[in-house]
C-alpha cells in the first residue's frame, strides 16, 4: 500500500498547463479501474507484499507514447444475441460512464441495405433506438422515398453505440474502440450495400477521412467485408441546411439503382 501512494505522488508533478492535446488518456482509466492495488485493510496474513517486485518501481515513467487505445476483451461475439448482450454491458471506452443505455442497432436483420450513423444522440440515447429524433424522421421518410424502411428491408446502426456527451463526434479511440461491434453486425446482416451517413460514419467505414462532399461521388468498399460502400450527407445536415436536399435525393437514386442491380 506504500507504494500505491509512492507511485501516484510520482505521476502528478506534470499538472500540465496544455489542455486536452492527447486523448489516450481516455482509453487509461478502463485498466486503471480494473486495477486491483485497492486495498481491504491488512487483515492477518503477514505475508501480504514481502517487497516490490524490481519492475514495479520503474512503472512511475511513463517511457511508452501511447498504450494500445483498445483495452482488452473478448472479440465481438458472432451471434446477434451474444453480441447485443456483449455491447449492453461493455465498457471498452469512456461513453460508457455517460450513456443512458447502449444504442445496438435496429432494423431486419438479413437486410440488402444497411445504414451507418455517428452515434446515439439525446432521443437515441433515451430509447434505446438509433435514430429515433429529428434526423431519425427524416431519415424514415428518406427511406420511404425510395420504398424502404426500417421496419422491413434496412438495418441501421452506429459507428459508437453509446451517446458521445452533448452530441459531440465521437473521438478516434472511441471509434476504435467500438468498431468490432460495427463488423460484427456487418458480418451478420451480410448487406448488398452499405450507406455511411455522414463523415463520421464514412471514415469508421473506410479509414479515409475527407469529405463527404468528396466521398459521394467515389464508389468505395468496406475492406472486411467487401460490401460497396455509398457515402452520403448525415440527415442532421439537410436539417441544418435544407436546400442541400436535392443531393440526398440523387444519393437516394443512387443508392436504389445499386439495390436494383443483380448481384
Ligand atoms: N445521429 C446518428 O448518427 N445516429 C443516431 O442514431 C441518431 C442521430
Ligand atoms: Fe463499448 Fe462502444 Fe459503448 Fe465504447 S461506445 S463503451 S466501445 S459499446
Amino acid at each position: 500500500m506504500g507504494l500505491t501512494e509512492w507511485v501516484r505522488r510520482d505521476q502528478q508533478p506534470a499538472e500540465a498547463p496544455e489542455p486536452v492535446t492527447e486523448v489516450a488518456p481516455t482509453a487509461e482509466p478502463v485498466a486503471a479501474i480494473e486495477d486491483p492495488l485497492t486495498e481491504q485493510t491488512p487483515v492477518e496474513s503477514p505475508v501480504v507484499v514481502p517487497e516490490p517486485q524490481p519492475e514495479a518501481i520503474p512503472v512511475a515513467k511513463v517511457s511508452e507514447p501511447a498504450p494500445p487505445s483498445v483495452p482488452e476483451r473478448d472479440p465481438p461475439a458472432m451471434d446477434w444475441d451474444a453480441l447485443r448482450a456483449q455491447v449492453a454491458r461493455c465498457t471498452a471506452c469512456a461513453l460508457h460512464e455517460t450513456r443512458t443505455q447502449t444504442v445496438f442497432g435496429v432494423g431486419q436483420t438479413q437486410a440488402d441495405l444497411m445504414l451507418v450513423g455517428e452515434g446515439p444522440g439525446e432521443q437515441e440515447d433515451l430509447r434505446g433506438e438509433p435514430f429515433v429524433g429529428a434526423a431519425g424522421q427524416l431519415l424514415d421518410r428518406m427511406l420511404a422515398a425510395i420504398g424502404h424502411s426500417r421496419q422491413s428491408t434496412v438495418y441501421i446502426a452506429n459507428v459508437v453505440k453509446c451517446r458521445p456527451p452533448g452530441n459531440r463526434k465521437p473521438h478516434a479511440v472511441e471509434a476504435d474502440a467500438c468498431r468490432g461491434y460495427l463488423e460484427a453486425q456487418i458480418a451478420l446482416v451480410r448487406p448488398k450495400l452499405i450507406v455511411a451517413l455522414g463523415q463520421v460514419a464514412a471514415t469508421g467505414l473506410l479509414g479515409e477521412d475527407a469529405p463527404v462532399g468528396r466521398l459521394r461521388r467515389g464508389s468505395h468498399v468496406h475492406g472486411p467485408s467487401g460490401t460497396p460502400v455509398i457515402v452520403t450527407y448525415h440527415p442532421a445536415y439537410y436539417l441544418r441546411q435544407p436546400l442541400e436536399k436535392r443531393k440526398g435525393w440523387d444519393d437516394l437514386k443512387r443508392i436504389r439503382a445499386r439495390l436494383a442491380e443483380p448481384a
